[in-house]
């Protein structure tokens, strides 16, 4: 195929007059990569733009364990314009999947192109634009992962810790009250040890959405380790707390896991109020935890209130 009827192949030109693409014809050169070749590396100063006609490459960032893949490209997509433009070193690796043919323009020439024809500068923009959208799209689903607990969907561990600081925070700012409920499922080890893992996980995620659907909108359930899950009730007083940990403790017993209908799963549960019983995070937790202990040795499928201490 002659370097026109290839760059017809590219949306890029598409609206290029068919003298300038035979300019441009002359300016560009085909290349082939074999599959597995780092055809643009990160950190190295750009030159050339590349405009894929066969085979597909990825875009990689290199991460501190493995490389992250942040698109993939092929027939009709250009790569290495971000250096051309702002002059800056490659921001990632582009990499050959499968054996790759590319034209390759000069630095010189895109910038020509971009000058001579708005309909081209105005595709690279709009090129431009879609990759910030994938990238910021990527970030939040990174982030999102970082605080979600991918089994049940919860919120993890950490955001809890994070939100039961600023609970106690807006409760000593603010003169607010909030509820830290603990739950754990009762015997879980022998649940998973005789009817194995995935009945396990299984009753795990029936017990997250069970939490949400049976706490208010401004509750917060968290998973935040094996089989133990927390809530974070803001103005909620000692009292209710305890109302609220019973029916869910009461709720649990009386519902069937869908996965294994015949089987009684139980929890048990202890509470901490912030600032009746405490007004630090870590010990609105453990007090929280003792009386949840306390709920466990004294029979399990019960909720202990926590030993008053300030
Ligand atoms: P450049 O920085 O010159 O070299 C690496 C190239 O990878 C970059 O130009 C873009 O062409 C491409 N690239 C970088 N980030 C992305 C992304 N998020 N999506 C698609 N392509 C990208």
């Amino acid at each position: 195929m002659n370097p026109v009827d290839l760059l017809r192949k590219v949306p890029l030109f598409e609206t290029l007059p068919p003298a300038d693409l035979e300019g441009l014809a002359s300016a560009v050169r085909l290349e082939s990569f074999p599959p597995q070749v780092n055809i643009v590396e990160v950190g190295d100063p750009g030159h050339s733009l590349y405009l894929v006609v066969e085979g597909t490459v990825q875009v990689l960032a290199p991460g501190r364990s493995a490389d992250f893949e942040l698109a993939r490209l092929s027939e009709g997509d250009f790569f290495g314009e971000m250096a051309l433009l702002n002059s800056l070193p490659r921001s990632a690796t582009v990499r050959s999947v499968q054996e790759v043919k590319v034209l390759v323009l000069d630095k010189a020439d895109f910038h020509r192109i971009l000058a001579a024809s708005p309909e081209a500068a105005l595709k690279v923009l709009e090129t431009l634009s879609l990759r910030i959208r994938n990238a910021d799209e990527q970030i939040s689903g990174l982030s999102d992962k970082a605080v979600r607990d991918a089994l049940t969907g919860l919120l993890n561990r950490r955001a809890f810790h994070e939100r039961l600081a600023q609970e106690t925070e807006r409760a000593r700012r603010y003169g607010d009250h909030f509820a830290l409920i603990l739950l754990d499922v009762d015997r879980f080890k022998a649940l998973n040890d005789t009817l194995g893992h995935d009945v396990g996980d299984a009753v795990l995620v029936w017990l997250g959405r069970l939490l949400t659907e049976h706490t208010r909108q401004a509750d917060v359930p968290f998973r935040i380790g094996g089989e133990e899950f927390a809530i974070l009730a803001p103005g909620t007083s000692a009292e209710m707390a305890h109302t609220v940990s019973q029916r869910l403790v009461n709720t649990v017993a009386a519902a069937r896991p869908p996965v294994e209908p015949e089987l009684h799963v139980t929890v048990s549960a202890g509470y901490a109020v912030c600032p009746e019983h405490a007004v630090r995070p870590n010990t609105v937790y453990s007090l929280a935890d003792q009386a949840l202990l306390r709920a466990k040795s004294e029979g399990k499928n019960r909720v202990c209130a926590p030993k008053d201490t300030h």
